[in-house]
């Protein structure tokens, strides 16, 4: 077995008991991939035909070509579930430091500003009320939805072509989409334009989802209130404009990205490919045919 990438310890004891480690996909019959490696059909055809299946070490697949694996007959699995709770916590996390201006507050302290508590200083706002946008309404919008809930806010669902109605009715916009060919630019100058200016966006998908160019411009003229991102469209690169906005929370992707959940994450690939390459059974989280289906 091939690994793309170090993973956690827990993890490559697992793999330890199943599998012998090869330094290359050409001499793999399974592949445990992480998400920053592209597995495109180049991958795949310098890998050769005994390579059986590649197991993501993650939810989102987009790093994968998974048409050229079809063809090949090469099985892809993800790792759903596990990962939902923390990547939904993460949503909220970046909404609250956003709206109650977390981050711009530690900001401040740290430019060592003088400052004196004052009732009309900083001040944000919060959750209750607010209508919260879930686009994407697959295991990580469902849980992130019930989170906003229980902090009082609405949560309204944007299945696909609902946005044109969904969006102007929106104080939050947090996205759960997978990023497919449709969903590129999917939140875009036109779907921007149809937010109210006191609308915030929340990004803990994946960064080609939003036309950063587009975020930006609309940030930086008042079109939108602000904006709080895990992910970006050319990770690990991050636009200059963003770093330097004030109303704009950062995270380097980290949804998935607490001890307990990763091991998870990493013990949901290894059983994948013990279950196809050790027992002959099909994978519980076969990624069967598109991505559409969101995670
Ligand atoms: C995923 O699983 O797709 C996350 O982006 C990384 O854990």
């Amino acid at each position: 077995m091939h690994v793309t990438g170090a993973v956690p310890a827990a993890v490559e004891a697992a793999i330890a008991e199943s599998f012998a480690l090869v330094r290359e996909a050409s001499e793999a019959d399974g592949v445990l991939a992480l998400i920053t490696s592209r597995i495109d059909d180049a991958y795949l055809a310098a890998a050769g035909p005994q390579l059986r299946i590649i197991a993501n070490y993650g939810v989102g697949v987009d790093n994968i070509d998974l048409e050229a694996a079809a063809r090949r007959g090469i099985l892809v699995t993800n790792t759903p579930d596990v990962l939902t709770e923390t990547t939904a916590e993460l949503a909220i996390a970046l909404t609250l430091s956003l709206l109650r201006r977390v981050t711009e507050g530690d900001r401040f302290l740290r430019a060592r500003r003088p400052w004196g508590f004052g009732l009309e200083f900083m001040l944000g706002a919060g959750l209750g009320g607010k209508q919260f946008a879930i686009v994407g309404a697959g295991r990580i919008g469902r849980a992130t939805a019930r989170l906003a809930k229980a902090f009082g806010a609405e949560p309204i669902f944007a299945g696909r072509g609902e946005l044109e109605r969904v969006l102007p009715l929106a104080d939050i916009v947090s996205i759960h989409c997978p990023l497919t060919p449709e969903t590129r630019h999917l939140i875009d100058a036109r779907a921007l334009s149809l937010l109210r200016p006191t609308a915030v966006l929340v990004n803990t998908a994946r960064g080609a989802i939003v036309d950063e160019r587009a975020l930006v411009h609309a940030l930086r003229n008042g079109r939108l209130a602000g904006a709080a991102l895990d992910v970006f469209e050319r990770e690990p690169a991050v636009a200059e404009e963003l770093l330097s906005l004030e109303n704009v929370v950062l995270t380097p992707h980290l949804g998935s990205a607490t001890r307990t959940t990763r091991e998870a994450m990493g013990l949901s690939a290894v059983s994948a490919l013990r279950s196809l390459l050790v027992e002959g059974r099909r994978p519980a989280n076969a990624v069967t045919g598109s991505t559409i289906d969101p995670p």
